[in-house]
């Protein structure tokens, strides 16, 4: 299969990120990088202690030859057994994905982290956000690995706590509520066909606080592939919602479920009201953050024109991250693995672009040979924070585990993790359901299996 380091040695491939064609070790040395880098690359508040600082990668494990690391990863792995289960998300490199127990998209492995439940150790190939997830949901006595703790996620880093708060109490004025006031677990049953003004809903790909924060005014975690079961839910529950952080999921989501475009102002967090007037806000359905993926928005509407152009019969499908624009010119959208679902349904022979994170596209093309896959966008760029996640970081955490000490842990604050759970456990039961769009050739599963094993 090919790997992103041999597509970058193609001279004729050309990269986002020019420091992608440096020796991988160098590349994971930079201290930001590429779309997908982590604004600051730290370890979200909510889960900073003392085992979560990120320890420095003993320099031997960075000597190691390619072949030398993945025989210590098998064996290390093959010593603990089931102690430990190896978690890993589609966009991971392929040397990694090599090693997963579970490979899923962010919906998928936040259900594998519960299968396991006497397994010691989590190890979560992906970034912060999901490894936080695992934590929440798992048994205390698990441990939850992020085998590098810089591997972040630059739209999560798009909402912060205190920009959340702020715009709650901006809203609570024109919607005259508390804003301080939690709304409890059991607040829906207790107050039958009862409506909030605004729902807070956040898209996974945010910090542990921010789903704590929905868990306490009555909202809920949405993840791509249940984006649409949760807005029905929550516009069951809400005059409104307040959507974070990516403005792009949540219009796409919307406007396919009917809501006009006028009713969706955006909330600019370094603007009053997040630069609208009260009247917007109070007319509003979907209140979209300022947020977005990096590597998504790189999709285009000319792509799709010049792959129709160069391919007549081509089927495009795209990530929901992807603007509004592309996701209309797209005969699909849909999460990571609705993706693979389509590629998985079309008839042999199908040509089918796709717009989502390079990993995955180079995996599909490489598990089916039988249909032409490519990636809309001509450029390799892959998601640079999930590419931090590299085999020396998997070695070096699992031998760590094997000789009984713990590196690089992700434990949420109690507190945080106790609300947290209140909206994750909604958002788990929210089934999937694609965007928009089936392959034309047959009908797009919505399997909402918890993680299968590879
Ligand atoms: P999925 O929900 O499809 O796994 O996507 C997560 C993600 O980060 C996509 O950029
Ligand atoms: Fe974050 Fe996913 Fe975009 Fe990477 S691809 S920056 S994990 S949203």
């Amino acid at each position: 299969m090919t790997s992103i380091a041999q597509l970058l040695d193609a001279p004729v491939t050309p990269a986002c990120d020019p420091g992608l064609a440096t020796p991988t070790w160098d590349f994971d040395a930079l201290p930001t990088y590429g779309p997908g880098a982590s604004v600051a690359d730290v370890v979200p508040a909510a889960t900073t202690n003392a085992r979560s600082r990120p320890g420095q990668l003993p320099i031997a494990y960075q000597r190691m030859t390619n072949d030398e690391l993945h025989a210590r990863i098998a064996a290390a792995k093959a010593s603990l057994g089931d102690r430990v289960v190896i978690l890993g998300h589609y966009y991971q490199r392929d040397e990694i994905v090599a090693y997963a127990d579970f490979v899923g998209d962010s919906f998928q492995l936040a259900g594998a982290a519960l299968t396991r439940p006497d397994a010691e150790a989590i190890v979560f190939c992906g970034v912060h956000f999901m490894a936080e997830t695992a934590d929440i949901l798992a048994r205390e006595e698990q441990t939850v690995i992020l085998p590098n703790l810089a591997a972040g996620c630059s739209m999560a880093d798009m909402a912060d706590e205190d920009s959340v708060e702020a715009a709650w109490a901006e809203l609570a004025q024109v919607y005259r509520f508390d804003p301080d006031e939690t709304v409890g677990p059991d607040w829906f049953e207790r107050h039958p066909g009862g409506k909030l003004p605004v729902v807070p809903v956040t898209y996974m790909n945010s910090s542990a606080a921010l789903k704590a924060f929905c868990g306490r005014h009555g909202g809920i975690v949405c993840t791509s592939s249940n984006a649409r079961t949760v807005l029905e839910w929550a516009f069951a529950r809400g005059e409104r919602v307040l959507f974070f952080p990516d403005q792009h999921l949540g219009r796409n989501t919307a406007k396919a479920m009917g809501v006009p475009l006028a009713a969706m102002p955006m909330w600019n967090p370094r603007k009053p009201l997040g630069g609208n007037d009260a009247e917007a806000l109070r007319d509003a359905r979907v209140i979209l953050w300022h947020g977005f993926c990096s590597v998504h928005k790189r999709f285009t509407t000319a792509q799709i024109a010049a792959a129709r152009e160069a391919h007549p019969g081509v089927q495009v499908v795209v990530h929901p991250e992807c603007p509004m624009a592309v996701v209309d010119a797209a005969d699909a959208a849909g999460s990571t693995e609705l993706i693979r679902q389509f590629v998985a349904d079309a008839e042999p022979g199908s040509t089918i672009a796709i717009g989502t994170e390079i990993n995955m596209v180079n995996r599909l093309a490489a598990q089916h040979p039988d249909k032409t896959i490519f990636c809309l966008d001509p450029v390799v760029c892959p998601c640079s924070t999930m590419y931090r996640i590299h085999p020396g970081y998997l070695a070096w955490t699992l031998e760590s585990l094997a000789a009984g000490e713990v590196v690089n842990e992700i434990q949420v604050d109690p507190d945080v993790a106790r609300h947290a759970r209140t909206a994750l456990e909604r958002m788990l039961a929210a089934a999937p359901k694609p965007l928009t769009g089936t392959p034309s050739t047959s009908t797009t599963s919505t399997s909402s299996t918890t993680g299968g094993p590879r």
